[in-house]
């Protein structure tokens, strides 16, 4: 069954070869759909027919976000830690601790619900893929528990049992490394597309250089693609060693050095900024505009946790790229969409093309300028087509 969406007043299909802006713009355009894929796309005067017609008014309409970077199997609460460092508090990753403690205590069917309602509400929200990560079981069964749970509502599920050393393992960080590289990942690599470490010399309970390119290495021998939380806190050698492992993604990015922005720049992993965290935790941003100008790949994610961001909008996460970062409204989105796509390595999602996922959003607005230009305003949703 084909869907002809039409009434587009602008289409942006990341295609590049359409137009002078990367965005590959399309004014008064139509889209069909069959199958669950692209089949055409150009102007609505030249559309051909199909089974169904949507017609979208003169709304804009995008490809749906990808959101690369996300941590939704948890329990518990910390909004009084957002409060602390509101006013004053620094954010040290030290309250991980206290969601892997509820989350253990959780039982699968309330953590099956938080995961449910977090995708519905990014959903409505305009975002179609999203990665979800373990590292809130920090056991091989709580690992192996969140992974499967994960599971159900993406492919994109990424194994993080190296997030933070767990209390029982205090002082004991190579302990808890031969099993995270031992028994929970065969527990756990049959769940998960990736691997990802919390590579943060500065913090007391995350992982060195070398304890991350350990956890990496055996992740790749299993069969995973790595992902790596770099420089959250501190410039250390995180993104380095993503790229010379080449991580299909480097995350936060917050803290870099010249010869950081020169591997990203040189090599194929995507620097994945999340600034909501530097929202919420009263941070620094990242310099995205050093590293485009280096001619780095950048993606946007919101990386939605109970902890340092918690936050599930990929508009609020543009608008902050944009007013905050120096980010073009055109790169901002351009990022979270082609970007993230990039950071997962999915050729078939982030763009409107001929033969993509049809992945779409809509905006309760003509032009995609106005997902910066209204922050804070619900207007984006993801598009239901029908069959
Ligand atoms: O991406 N940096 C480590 N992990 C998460 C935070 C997790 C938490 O505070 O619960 C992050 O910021
Ligand atoms: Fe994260």
């Amino acid at each position: 069954m084909s869907t002809l969406v039409t009434g587009i007043a602008e289409l942006v299909t990341n295609d590049p070869t359409r137009g002078e802006s990367p965005l590959g713009l399309i004014p008064d355009a139509a889209v069909v759909v069959a199958d669950g894929t692209v089949v055409w796309v150009g102007s609505a005067t030249q559309a051909p027919a199909a089974d169904i017609r949507i017609d979208v008014d003169g709304r804009a309409v995008v490809p749906g976000f990808v959101d690369s970077h996300a941590h939704l199997v948890f329990a518990g609460d910390r909004a009084a830690e957002f409060e602390a460092r509101m006013t004053g508090a620094r954010y040290d990753g030290g309250g991980i601790a206290s969601t892997v403690a509820a989350t253990r205590a959780a039982p699968d069917d309330l953590l099956r619900r938080g995961l449910a309602d977090l995708v519905a509400e990014m959903r409505r929200q305009g975002t179609t893929t999203v990665e979800v990560k373990s590292g809130y079981g920090l056991t091989v069964e709580d690992e192996a528990r969140c992974l499967r749970l994960a599971g159900e509502v993406t492919a994109e599920t990424t194994f993080l049992g190296a997030h933070v050393v767990p209390p029982e393992f205090a002082a004991r960080t190579d302990d808890y490394v031969a099993v995270v590289t031992g028994p929970m990942l065969d527990a756990c690599a049959p769940h998960a597309r990736w691997i990802d470490v919390f590579c943060e010399p500065a913090s007391a309970s995350a992982f060195d250089g070398d304890a991350s390119r350990t956890v990496l290495e055996a992740g790749r021998r299993a069969g995973l693609g790595l992902r790596v939380h770099a420089n959250q806190l501190s410039a250390g050698p995180g993104v380095r060693l993503a790229v010379e492992l080449d991580a299909a993604s480097a995350d936060h990015c917050t803290h870099l050095t010249g010869e950081d922005i020169d591997a990203l720049a040189g090599g194929s992993t995507v620097a994945t900024l999340l600034p909501g965290v530097e929202f919420s935790t009263r941070s620094p941003y990242p310099e995205a505009r050093r590293l485009l100008a280096a001619g780095a790949a950048v993606a946007l994610a919101t990386d939605c946790n109970p902890g340092s961001c918690f936050t599930s909008s990929m508009p609020f996460c543009i608008a902050l790229a944009v007013r905050e970062m120096g980010m073009t409204p055109a790169e901002a989105l351009w990022a979270a969409t082609a970007g993230g796509a990039a950071a997962l390595r999915r050729p078939d999602i982030g763009h409107l093309g001929v033969g993509a996922r049809a992945d779409l959003a809509v905006l309760e607005a003509p032009s995609y300028r106005h997902l910066a230009y209204r922050p804070g305003v619900p207007i984006a949703r993801a598009l239901d087509l029908p069959g």
